[in-house]
């Protein structure tokens, strides 16, 4: 069976550091890896919409911004398909059909989607596009024959539903859907990259973050006034490594060079942790250490996006191609969905002549 991945961010701001350990550098690492047939990437403007349905123009800003972030990462239209959801009404029919094996309760458990209702207040008044955006999210994943999702934590509740959709379909109108995989990030840093407040993850809401195409100085300032231990007040104190957000991002980017780079004194991350731990090393230091690192991690980012930002008629153009290669796929799988489903009647000769044989042999 080919190997084929298919994931996607909501078009609703600049892409951040949660994203990039989350899901995107991975990605361009299994673009480049060559074990997978397709690679699709998806800007999920419509999703984008269930929880924006009074604010499109900010959605409709965002595309161009999540392009040009993924382009500046290395995702290379060359070797993946980049598209806009919306370009592909494939996906709404597909939702429409898989509408009918999802119950209500089944949705209301979606540990995300209760998340997401809280966070955003929709308690009373939960737009229903927004409350069955996982059913979409398996149309979105299952027209392409996903196999692997790489994605962050919070969309492993998605990824399951999306199986629990296909095992029904494929029981109900016999073998038709791929079953997908979640691919997490293997580092537990990286699976929840909490915001530079220490608090819980990345949002813009919070004023948290530390964006793909934030300035040098930008970044800088983000570390500086990064939260650490609150009772680390002295240098000589004893400080605590768990819940400290500088060492929780070292533990997403640093490698063994980076010391041999910009901390020599040290030989690896634990002996710094240790150190920290006994007292002895400052906030600054650690602090500069991590600077350092995201700069050269963020530098080529930045540079290659300033680069595309001369030609964005051009990444338009990509963004068309790629939604004109992805229309056809997605085509081709609704294609066997509505054979499955049989309602393919005016195919359908058989149908056809037996019922025009039963009604004549009634003359
Ligand atoms: N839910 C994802 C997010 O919030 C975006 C998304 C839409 C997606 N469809 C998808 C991710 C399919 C993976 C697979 O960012």
């Amino acid at each position: 069976m080919s190997k084929i991945i298919l994931t996607g961010d909501r078009p609703t701001g600049r892409l951040h550091l949660g994203h990039y350990v989350g899901s995107l550098k991975r990605r361009v690492e299994l673009q480049n890896s060559g074990d997978f047939d397709k690679v699709y990437i998806m800007i999920a403007d419509a999703q984008a919409l269930t929880d924006n349905a009074d604010n499109p123009e900010k959605v409709r800003q965002n595309i161009i911004e999540v392009a040009l972030d993924y382009l500046s990462c290395g995702l290379d239209p060359a070797k993946s398909t980049i598209f806009i959801q919306s370009q592909i009404p494939e996906l709404c029919e597909l939702s429409f059909y898989y509408m009918n094996l999802v119950t209500v309760s089944r949705l209301q458990r979606n540990p995300t989607v209760k998340t997401e209702i809280k966070m955003r207040n929709f308690e009373a008044n939960i737009p229903v596009g927004f409350f069955t955006y996982p059913i979409s999210q398996a149309a979105d994943i299952t027209a392409f024959n996903a196999t692997t999702v790489p994605a962050g934590e919070d969309q492993e509740p998605m990824i399951e539903q999306a199986r629990e959709i296909v095992r029904r379909f494929n029981n109900i109108y016999g073998d038709t859907l791929v079953e997908p995989e979640i691919l997490l990030p293997d580092n537990a840093a990286c699976l929840r990259l909490p915001g530079t407040d220490g608090k819980a993850k990345m949002s813009k809401s919070l004023g948290n973050c530390i964006y793909l195409s934030d300035s040098e100085e930008e970044v800088s300032k983000r570390v500086k006034t990064m939260f650490t231990d609150p009772d680390h007040l002295r240098v000589s104190d004893p400080g605590k490594i768990e819940g400290n957000t500088v060492f929780t991002y070292l533990d997403a980017f640093c490698h063994p060079e980076h010391f041999t780079k910009y901390l020599p004194e040290y030989s690896s991350l634990d002996e710094l942790k240790a150190h920290y731990r006994r007292g002895g090393l400052g906030d600054v230091k650690v602090k500069r250490f991590l600077d350092a690192i995201l700069q050269e991690e963020l530098a080529p980012i930045r540079a290659r996006r300033k680069e595309f930002e001369q030609d964005i008629p051009t990444v338009y153009e990509m963004l068309k191609h790629g939604s004109e290669a992805a229309r056809e796929v997605a085509a081709s799988t609704l294609d066997r969905v509505r054979h499955a489903m049989r309602i393919d009647y005016f195919a359908d000769g058989q149908l056809i002549a037996g019922q025009a044989r039963n009604y004549q042999s009634q003359q």
